[in-house]
Order: structure tokens, then sequence, then C-alpha cells
């Protein structure tokens, strides 16, 4: 019998690959340290049965409709905005993702740069490594405390409560939230309307899905609601906010200060003004890099195309 093949997009953490190999599928990585073009996925996919695509892999319409053949898609991320599910579904093509396992890494990135941005990271590192630093300053590089605050997260799911959770026992810290429905949660975590919670938050941690709802979600008016103490974190998707009205809120000091894992594009250009704001800490989208999450990841991957493959229901399966 001849083997399925699967084809993966960029070389992955290899636990995924040997459960592959090991259950006797043909399995090809792309050999370069690069996303694929589309034109070139989009050619490669016609001889495979089962592709595990990245979030950068734009798998629209056109692609699925001339990869028709395709059984399964795993993502390897949670989030799939990548991927247009609707004709995923219409074609019958089984589509899978990664919750849960890359949870933790992610909120502790969020709470790293919640931390990073409030104390000025950024400000002060530089002035050590550009050699400004010629004294301990009594009022030096002055942030704003974490402990008592109030947290708004914006989509209380699976890493927006990790994190709710993270700043309610490390920091006492008050827990609002928005979400389309009430969420159980055992650190009192109060669903209030999005408003209330922009006025209110001194730390504000987006966390929903990026969906047509969701684009811009945070916009010139949503700024003006903030606090002058406002931090805003993002570790979900850069499209959610308005990027130039970002740039302007950090540069008027509307907000005090923003770290982003994610950005509109991305890799983010270096003429843009966001890498020349001091307010503003910049992470190449590393949310779920830890070796123990990406580890998990591979395997979850695997895990699904298998399923995928042998007529199974998907471990995590979007459709
Ligand atoms: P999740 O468990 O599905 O949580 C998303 C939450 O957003 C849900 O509680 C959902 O609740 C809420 N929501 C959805 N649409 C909404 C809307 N229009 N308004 C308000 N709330 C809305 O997802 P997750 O696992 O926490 O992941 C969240 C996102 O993080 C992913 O989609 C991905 O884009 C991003 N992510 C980024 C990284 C990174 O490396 N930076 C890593 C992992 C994930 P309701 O259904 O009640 O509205
Ligand atoms: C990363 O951004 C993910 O959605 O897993
Ligand atoms: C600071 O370094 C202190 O000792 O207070």
């Amino acid at each position: 019998m001849t083997k399925k093949k699967v084809f993966i997009t960029r070389k992955i953490l290899s636990d995924g690959i040997e459960l592959l190999v090991s259950q006797g599928f043909q399995v090809d990585i792309n050999p370069e340290d690069r996303p694929l073009s589309y034109d070139e996925l989009n050619k490669i996919a016609g001889d495979y049965d089962a592709l595990i695509t990245m979030l950068s892999d734009k798998i629209d319409e056109q692609f699925l409709e001339k990869n028709s053949h395709l059984k399964v898609i795993s993502n390897y991320a949670v989030g799939f905005n990548n991927i247009d599910i609707k004709t995923a579904s219409r074609l019958n093509i089984a589509i899978g993702n990664t919750p849960d396992v890359l949870t933790e890494a992610t909120a502790e990135i969020a709470l790293g740069l919640m931390i990073a941005a409030t104390r000025n990271f950024k400000k002060a590192s530089k002035s050590a490594e550009g050699g400004r630093w010629k004294n301990w300053d009594p009022q030096g590089h002055l942030g704003h405390a974490l402990k008592g605050k109030t947290l708004g997260v914006i989509g209380l799911g699976r890493i927006g409560l990790r994190l709710a959770e993270m700043c309610s026992h490390a920091f006492k810290m008050k827990i609002v939230y928005t979400a389309r429905s009430e969420k159980s949660n055992s650190i009192s975590a109060q669903k209030v309307e999005m408003n209330d919670l922009l006025k209110t938050s001194d730390f504000i941690s987006i966390h929903v899905p990026l969906t047509n709802e969701t684009r811009k979600l945070i916009g010139v008016n949503e700024f003006k609601l903030m606090k002058q103490n406002a931090v805003l974190i993002n570790t979900a998707r850069g499209e959610i906010i308005d990027q130039e009205a970002l740039i302007n809120a950090l540069s008027n000091n509307t907000i005090f200060a923003a770290g982003l894992d994610v950005t509109d594009p991305e890799p983010l250009p270096l003429s843009n003004d966001l890498f020349k704001l001091e307010n503003a800490i910049i992470l190449p989208h590393i949310g779920s890099a830890t070796f123990e999450a990406r580890r998990e990841m591979s395997l979850m991957c695997a895990r699904n195309i298998i399923a995928g493959l042998t007529g199974k229901e998907l471990e995590s399966p979007i459709v």
C-alpha cells in the first residue's frame, strides 16, 4: 500500500514528525528557513494528502478549491484566521489547531509584557546599553505597579483566563472582562461592557480571536476612554488594534505604554513608528515559543493528521 503523504510547511520540533513516521506516513518538510510563498505551497500541496501549516500560510478559498483533494490540514497554532474555515467545511477538508498546550506559554508572555511595559524595560535597557546610565537616579524610569490594580481582559477564553489567574493570584489584581458569554471562574472576574472595561482598567490585555467582528476593535474612540496610566497588551493578533491610533495614543501619552507580541503586518517593517517609541515594546510573535509548548503543538498536529487520515474525528477539530 502506498504511504499517505504529509507536508509540513516549516521545520517544527521533531516529536510530531517522529510520531507520523512511526505510524507509517511519508513526511516531507519545507527545507527552507522561510515560509513558502502562496504559489509555492499551492503547487506543492497537490502532491500531498495532508498539511501541517503555520499561521503565516494563507489557506484561502482559492487555495482550498485548487487542493480539494486534501483530507486534513492542522494549523501549528491555536488561531486559525489564516484559514478559510467555511470553504474547508464545504469541501470536507478537516481543519485542526493546537489549543490548550500553548495557553501557559502565551499567558506568560502577556504577563512578561505587562511588567516590561509598565516598568519601562525598553527605555531603561536602551539607556544602559547606550551609555546613558550615569548614576542611580531616584526619579529615573518610574513606572506603575501591578499590585492591586485592575486588569481588563478582552476575551476571557483559555489564555485570557490563565493570565487573569496569574494576575489575581500573584498581584491581587481585580479582573474585569468582556466576552460574548458569561464565563464561570474561580477568581471573581466580572463581566462588564467594553466601555466600562476601557475606562476602569489599568492594564488591558487582548485575547479575542481575529474575526470580522474583532478587526480594529481597539481604535481612536477606545483609546480616548482609557486611563492615562493604562498599559495595553496584545498577544492575540495585530489587526485587532488600529495601529495608527495606537501610535498616536502612545506618542501623545494618551496611554502609558503598550506591549505587543503581534503586529500588523508581521514582520513589522523597521521603518514603522512603533519601533521609534520608547513606550512600545515589540516582540516577534513568540507567545507559544517555549520548548514545552512547541513540543506539545508538534504532537497535537501529528495526532490531528493521523486521525484525519484514518477517517477519525480530529483531536482538536475546527471543522
Ligand atoms: P479562546 O479560548 O477561544 O478564547 C477566545 C475568547 O474570546 C473566548 O472566550 C470568546 O468568548 C472571546 N470572544 C470571541 N469573539 C469575541 C468578540 N467578538 N468579543 C468579545 N469576546 C470574544 O482562544 P485562546 O486559546 O485563548 O486564544 C486566543 C487567541 O490568542 C487566538 O485566537 C490567537 O489569535 C491568539 N494567540 C496568540 C499567540 C501568540 O503567539 N501570540 C499564541 C496563542 C494564541 P465568547 O465566545 O463568549 O465570546
Ligand atoms: C499563535 O499565534 C497561535 O495562534 O497559536
Ligand atoms: C535598591 O537597589 C535598593 O536597595 O533599594
